[in-house]
C-alpha cells in the first residue's frame, strides 16, 4: 500500500491566550433579591462569588471574537497563519452559519483555514485542544485557535434557584502552533453512558437543567480517575504537574479532586469564585485570566480536565506557554 506524506515526528504547543467576559458582574446579594436564595448558601455549596452576565452586545460569537482576537495577539500570530478555528459551545444559537465561521470572517482568517463548531457541552475545549493537536501533528494546519464561548445566561431560567446561581457567560481561547516537541500529551477523553441524561439543554424554550447530585457524586468518585489517565498518556506522572485546570463547575468538586491528585501545593485554577461555571469556556477563561495576571507558571506541565453534558469528559496534559517579552 503506498504511504502518505505527513510532517515527520511533529507536535504542537500553546503559543497564548486569551478571554473575554461581559461587563456586567452579578452577586450573590443581587442574586438573592432574584431567587429564593442566599450569599451563604451559594459561597458554601459552590465557592461562587460573582458571575458575569452578557449584554445585548455579547454573543457566543462576539465574546468568542475578541477572546480569539486577544489570544491571536497575545501569540504574536498574523490572522493569515491560522489554518484551523474551532468552537466549542453548547449555547450558540444559530446551526447556520455557525459560530466558527462567523468568527474566521470576523478575525480575517485565511480562506484555506478550517472553521469547525464542536459541541460536547462543558469538556468542548479539552476535546477541541486535542482535535487540533492532531490536526497539526498530521500537516492539516500549523497553527490553531481552539476557542469555548458561551451564553448560560440566555438559557437559565432565571426563577430557578438550583440552576440561575450557578451560571455565567464569558469566553477563553487558545493558540496553538506546531512544534519539534510535543508539548501537548494526548488527549484521555471518554462518556458516561448512565449519566447520558445528567444534564439537558433542551425544550422550547431552550433550558439548562442538571441532576446535580448525580454529577457531583460522579465528580469526587470517578473524575481523579479520568484525570490520572490523561496524565499516564502524556507518559508523567502527578509529581510533574505544576497546574490543574479542571473544569469551572463547582469549588466543592475541584478541592477534593487537586486533593485526590496530590496537588495541594500547586497553582489550581480557581476561577469559578469570580465567573461561576462557563462550561466549554470555564478552562480557557481560567487560565487566560490567570496568564493575564501573571500568575500562570511559565513553561510547566498543566493538567486540563473537563467534564459535563453528554455525559462526556476529557483531558490532557499541555505545556503552558513562555512569554515572548
Ligand atoms: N439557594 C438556597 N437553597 C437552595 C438553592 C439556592 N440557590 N438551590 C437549591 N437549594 C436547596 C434545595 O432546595 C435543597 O433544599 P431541601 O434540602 O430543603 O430540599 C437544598 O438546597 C439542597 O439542594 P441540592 O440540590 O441537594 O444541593 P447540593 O448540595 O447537591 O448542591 C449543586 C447543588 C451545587 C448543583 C451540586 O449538586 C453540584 O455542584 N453538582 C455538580 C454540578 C456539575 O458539576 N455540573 C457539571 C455539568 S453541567 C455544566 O457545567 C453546565
Amino acid at each position: 500500500m503506498p504511504t502518505v506524506n505527513t510532517p515527520a515526528l511533529r507536535g504542537s504547543r500553546i503559543l497564548g491566550f486569551g478571554h473575554h467576559q461581559p461587563a456586567r458582574i452579578l452577586t450573590n446579594d443581587e442574586l438573592s433579591t432574584m431567587v429564593d436564595t442566599n450569599d451563604e448558601w451559594i459561597r458554601t455549596r459552590t465557592g461562587i462569588e460573582t458571575r458575569h452576565i452578557a449584554g445585548p452586545d455579547d454573543t457566543v460569537t462576539s465574546m468568542a471574537v475578541e477572546a480569539g482576537r486577544r489570544a491571536l495577539a497575545d501569540a504574536g500570530i498574523e490572522p493569515a497563519a491560522v489554518g484551523l478555528v474551532i468552537v466549542a459551545s453548547t449555547t450558540h444559537r444559530d446551526r447556520a452559519p455557525y459560530t466558527a465561521g462567523r468568527v474566521a470572517a470576523a478575525l480575517g482568517l485565511s480562506p484555506a483555514a478550517a472553521p469547525i463548531d464542536i459541541n460536547t457541552a462543558c469538556s468542548g475545549f479539552e476535546y477541541g485542544v486535542g482535535l487540533a493537536d492532531q490536526a497539526i501533528r498530521v500537516g492539516s494546519a500549523d497553527v490553531a485557535l481552539v476557542i469555548g464561548s458561551e451564553v448560560l445566561s440566555g438559557i437559565v431560567d432565571w426563577t430557578d434557584r438550583s440552576t440561575c446561581v450557578l451560571v455565567g457567560d464569558g469566553a477563553g481561547a487558545a493558540v496553538l502552533g506546531a512544534s519539534d516537541t510535543a508539548q501537548i500529551g494526548p488527549v484521555s477523553w471518554g462518556s458516561v453512558p448512565h449519566l447520558e441524561e445528567a444534564v439537558l439543554v433542551s425544550g422550547d424554550p431552550e433550558r439548562f437543567t442538571q441532576e446535580g447530585r448525580s454529577i457531583y457524586r460522579w465528580a469526587i468518585t470517578e473524575a481523579a480517575d479520568h484525570a490520572r489517565a490523561a496524565v499516564a498518556a502524556a507518559g508523567m506522572t502527578l509529581d510533574d504537574i505544576e497546574v490543574f485546570a479542571f473544569h469551572q463547575a463547582n469549588l466543592r468538586i475541584i478541592e477534593p479532586l487537586v486533593t485526590a491528585l496530590g496537588g495541594e501545593s500547586k497553582y489550581v485554577v480557581r476561577d469559578v469564585v469570580e465567573s461561576g461555571n462557563t462550561s466549554a469556556a470555564s478552562v480557557p477563561l481560567g487560565l487566560s485570566k490567570a496568564w493575564a495576571r501573571g500568575e500562570l507558571p511559565e513553561g510547566v506541565p498543566a493538567l486540563l480536565f473537563g467534564f459535563g453534558g453528554g455525559f462526556a469528559h476529557a483531558g490532557q496534559v499541555v505545556t503552558t506557554p513562555v512569554r515572548r517579552h
